[in-house]
């Protein structure tokens, strides 16, 4: 297939991008790099044996996604564009509605000129909020977000559902990642957040290179295991390979579908710490602060429906994760940014 992939260069992306060239496909990026490095696209190169089609720019640029369809013909679009840091969101919630909602409405006007009807949306689980029990499931009640970034994910699941009942050449996979972490087990992909990260994994492994000094675990009172959060991590190759499925599952079934992409099993954040002494087989200092606001205290996904209807499950176990994040860091400590 021809496949059009809108932030291909970013950590999930990228990854997508080597399982589809793997399998054959023949894949443009589009991205305009505002949360990612050009180096990614030599790295892309020398995992996949060749290089990767680029077209660098906006996704809200109407004339360019123009000139992209009218160059090529497209059969489906992967749209991993957009912006991620919930706290960011909350301060700039306009940059947040116009990149993720206004983007996609751009991509979809764009698509439907070209006569491109298949389209593959990242979303995530926040879209279900604080879910009443676990573990979650597709059908379970959503919009109940509580930041913008939850809320431009949940708006562009509902115009992606008005878009589908409003023409039937539209086949649309809407994917619900819970908490995707873990790095090409080349060592040459990975997550490569920009400056401190919000996130516990990129964190913790940067706890362990050195370059920070301590975890700070956002509560130990949750109603959990051991009073941390608990979430859902899937490895980033699984994930990606949950796109392929999907894109196949789409080709056989128009309208919209929904499936989550998790492991279906909950991790607490000491259970992350652990895993992560036992990959770099370093001790990791850590200090119980106050919970984040807006966290929920658990997360984690119903499998059964991405397995019956994509014949996907996720393969590798929370240590796997972390001796691929581990491989990843300690032979980039600065990202993207160490190669000349
Ligand atoms: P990322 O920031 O690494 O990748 C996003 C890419 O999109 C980057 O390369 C960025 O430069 C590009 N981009 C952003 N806005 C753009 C625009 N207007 N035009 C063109 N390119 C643009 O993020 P990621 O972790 O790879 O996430 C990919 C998608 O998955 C996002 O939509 C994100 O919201 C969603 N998602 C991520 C997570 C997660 O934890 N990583 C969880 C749930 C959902
Ligand atoms: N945590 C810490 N310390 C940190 C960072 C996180 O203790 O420095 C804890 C959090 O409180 C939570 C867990 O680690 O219990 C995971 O937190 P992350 O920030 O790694 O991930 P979240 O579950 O908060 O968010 C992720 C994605 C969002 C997405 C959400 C869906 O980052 O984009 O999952 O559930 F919306």
């Amino acid at each position: 297939m021809n496949v059009l992939v809108t932030g291909g260069a970013g950590f999930i992306g990228s990854h997508t991008v080597v399982e589809l060239v793997q399998e054959g496909h023949c894949v443009t990026i589009l991205d305009n790099f505002c949360n990612s490095s050009r180096r990614v696209l030599d790295r892309l190169a020398q995992v996949c044996g060749e290089r990767v089609d680029v077209i660098e720019g906006d996704v809200r640029d109407a004339a360019l996604l123009r000139r992209a369809f009218a160059a090529q013909q497209f059969d489906a679009v992967l749209h991993f564009a957009g912006l991620k840091a919930v706290g960011e969101s909350v301060e700039q919630p306009l940059a947040y509605y116009d990149n993720n909602v206004g983007g996609s409405v751009t991509l979809c006007q764009a698509m439907a000129e070209a006569g491109v009807f298949r389209l593959i949306f990242s979303s995530s689980a926040t879209v279900y909020g604080d879910a009443e029990r676990m573990p979650i499931e597709e059908s379970f009640p959503t919009g109940r977000v509580t930041n913008p970034y939850g809320r431009s994910k949940w708006m562009v699941e509902e115009i992606l559902k008005d878009l589908a009942a409003s023409d039937p050449r539209w086949a649309i996979g809407i994917l619900r990642y819970f908490n995707p972490v873990g790095a090409h087990p080349s060592g040459l992909l990975g997550e490569d957040p920009r400056g401190i990260p919000n996130n516990l994994v990129p964190y913790v492994a940067q706890v362990a290179v050195g370059k920070l000094d301590c975890i700070s675990v956002y509560g130990d009172c949750y109603p959990t295991r051991d009073g941390t959060g608990v979430r859902d991590y899937i490895h980033v190759v699984d994930l990606a390979r949950g796109h392929l499925k999907a894109l196949a599952a789409i080709m056989r079934k128009p309208g919209v579908n929904v499936w989550n992409l998790g492991r279906g099993e909950g991790y607490s954040v000491l259970d992350v710490i652990r895993a992560f002494e036992r990959a770099s087989g370093r001790p990791l200092p850590y200090r119980v602060v106050e919970p984040r606001p807006g966290d929920v205290a658990e997360c984690w996904a119903a499998t059964e429906k991405a397995w019956h209807e994509l014949g996907w499950r996720a393969e590798y176990d929370l240590d796997t994760m972390m001796r691929d994040v581990w491989r990843w860091q300690e032979s980039n400590p600065r990202g993207y940014d160490d190669q000349p």
